[in-house]
């Protein structure tokens, strides 16, 4: 029999040697969810004791993470912006800098109550449809992901945070066979130059669906489609919205102007790195 306190050490020194930056509060993740504690909770109480049982769970998903699994897989959800999402290996693990796309557009709609039509391209697990539907309650949303696998997450992330009226999630590509007007478009596309994939934390390069980071040889493939296809389904005056990686902005926002939007703007991230790019049709 070990105690919280040790068997915590214990993981985190194996965390640490498997090379993973948050060694101590992955270990406190795991080790929580198997007591069915809060996380902070260990740290107050290191000398509950662990069961054979305990242990023995807790190592099955010590194992995968040491096999730099992300933390949300083996948890099987991520908290983003105000909703808890089921992830998969089906589904992008939502990063905090996406929250910066849908605070963009929230800042942006006006009014928050109106009937808006929403459409996110590369919906992945929902996150960026669901947080803004849950902040514009009479809006609806459309969610398409070429992944099946994706759009059932999608849809049932929508039932468990009681958004499943106002939201659909079909498969397909891109804007294929839709028709708009549509008010507001967002999209988090795969941006990764494809050279760059290799050399990526193996919790992204060996876990992640391929299919949601590669974005061609200088990463700006899906822009370069996606934009005339916001062109053709935004509504006159209509919000489109894109996340982009780091030093891409500039270029997107030129895509948008040589496709005759306006009002094009690009807003950082909490690390001040140019995220969003946002423009009007
Ligand atoms: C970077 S992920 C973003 C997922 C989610 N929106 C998020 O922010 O976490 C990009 C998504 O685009 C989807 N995707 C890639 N190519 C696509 C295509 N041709 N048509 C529709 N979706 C596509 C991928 O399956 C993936 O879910």
């Amino acid at each position: 029999m070990s105690d919280a306190g040790t068997l915590l050490r214990a993981l985190t020194a194996r965390f640490q040697a498997a090379g993973i930056d948050s060694a101590r509060l992955d270990a406190r993740l795991l080790v929580a969810e198997v007591f069915g504690v809060e996380p902070l909770y260990l740290a107050t109480h290191p000398e509950i004791v662990v069961t054979a049982q305990q242990q023995a769970a807790i190592e099955v998903m010590a194992a995968r993470r040491e096999n730099r699994e992300p933390i949300s897989h083996i948890l099987g959800r991520r908290g983003f912006w105000t909703l808890d999402l089921l992830v998969t290996k089906d589904t992008l693990d939502p990063r905090p800098d996406t929250e910066t796309l849908v605070q963009g557009v929230l800042d942006r709609v006006g009014d928050r109550q109106a009937a808006l039509r929403l459409l996110d391209f590369g919906t992945g697990s929902g996150c960026i449809l669901l947080a803004l539907l849950s902040e514009l309650p009479n809006a609806q949303g459309l969610g398409i992901d070429q992944s099946a696998g994706a759009v059932a997450v999608a849809a049932e992330n929508a039932r468990r945070n009681g958004l499943d009226v106002r939201a659909r999630f079909q498969p397909g590509n891109w804007g294929d066979d839709l028709a708009g007007p549509f008010d507001v478009i967002v999209s988090n596309p795969p941006y990764i130059p494809d050279a760059d994939i290799a050399g990526l934390e193996p919790e992204v390069a060996c876990h992640e669906p391929i299919t949601a980071l590669a974005g061609g040889a200088d990463g700006l493939n899906c822009y370069r489609h996606l934009v005339p296809e916001m062109a053709r389904l935004l509504a006159p005056g209509g919000l489109a919205g894109f996340e982009v990686g780091a030093g891409q902005a500039e270029a997107v926002a030129g895509l948008f102007s040589t496709h005759g939007f306006y009002d094009v703007r690009i807003t950082q991230d909490l690390a001040g790195i140019g995220r969003c790019v946002f423009a009007l049709r």
